[in-house]
């Protein structure tokens, strides 16, 4: 090689290595970037999940200051306009002002518990996640007039709380999704074990979702469900047809949600599940 042909072979190394260098820089940074996202992505995840703990400690809180004040505030005029009615002599136009005043306050107290309970899932406390969802099938028929049926293969489960809590939730947004958009005359909740799985379903008939709404920037309710699922490290699809209906699916693993499923038939007195 002569000195000519030494400069060029130099310059040329040079260049390639430079550019190698430049794109294996960019390639670091991008990896580095992309370890970043995936971080702040985590980081959101536990941020969503610890603000939504907060929010059901408040809203409990909220509900049982809202039953047990205002529920007793209610009780306590409704009992002393009891009282006036029995022990008064009234004139027949009091007596049937008294007996609207009764009525509203029986209404009142009767909202108050609504309220109570919409804040508060106190029936998953009270009566479990199936039952607590069998009522919540018979009240969306008895609210929207669109049929609502519910299954399941599970017996008296005993259910971890932040599990049924999210299942609860994500029922109840995916249910007020069919009564706002799906234009639908039947549903099916579906809480079904399968294997190490919890499969929580909700089918309707209606005009069906399709891609362009699921991915609507402000669709803050089927984001909202899909992290309720990704905190119990389950996942959950939406899937619509054409006028075919809408059905959402979430997978648990069973451990996140069910401790037993089944009551213990020696278990003396009244089980934890039944407690429940
Ligand atoms: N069961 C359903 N049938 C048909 N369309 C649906 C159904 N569920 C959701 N959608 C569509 O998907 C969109 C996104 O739903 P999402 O619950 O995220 O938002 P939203 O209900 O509009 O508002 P919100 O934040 O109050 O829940 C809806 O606006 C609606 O167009
Ligand atoms: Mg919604």
């Amino acid at each position: 090689m002569n000195d000519a042909q030494a400069i060029v072979h130099a310059l040329r190394t040079q260049q390639v290595d430079a550019i190698v260098g430049d794109r294996h820089v960019s390639f670091v940074r991008l990896k580095r970037v992309e370890l970043e996202l995936e971080r702040s992505r985590d980081q959101l995840r536990v941020l969503a999940a610890r603000l939504e703990l907060q929010r059901e400690n408040e809203r409990s809180e909220i509900a049982r200051e809202i039953h047990d004040e205002l529920g007793q505030s209610l009780t306590s005029l409704q009992l002393g306009l009891a009282w006036l009615t029995n022990t008064v002599t009234l004139t027949p136009k009091i007596r049937t002002k008294l007996k609207a005043m009764s009525a509203l306050a029986s209404a009142s107290i009767r909202s108050v518990r609504d309220v109570a309970v919409r804040l508060r899932p106190g029936p998953l406390d009270e009566l479990g996640l199936v039952k607590t969802l069998r009522g919540e099938a018979r009240a969306f028929k008895a609210h929207t007039g669109i049929s609502c049926r519910f299954e399941t293969n599970l017996q008296n489960p005993l259910c971890e709380r932040t599990g049924s809590i999210a299942v609860f939730r994500i029922v109840q947004a995916a249910l007020t999704n069919v009564a706002r958009h799906a234009q639908a005359s039947r549903a099916v909740i579906a809480l079904m074990k399968r294997r190490n799985d919890l499969v929580v379903m909700v089918r309707d008939n209606g005009r069906g979702i399709t891609r362009a709404q699921l991915a609507k920037p402000g669709a803050c309710g089927v984001i909202g469900m899909r992290e309720r699922a990704r905190a119990l490290d389950g996942r959950l699809t939406l899937t619509g047809s054409r006028g075919r209906g809408t059905t959402l699916t979430a997978h648990f693993p069973l451990a996140k949600v069910i401790v037993t499923s089944a009551v213990a038939a020696s278990a003396p007195g009244p089980s934890r599940a039944e407690r429940r």
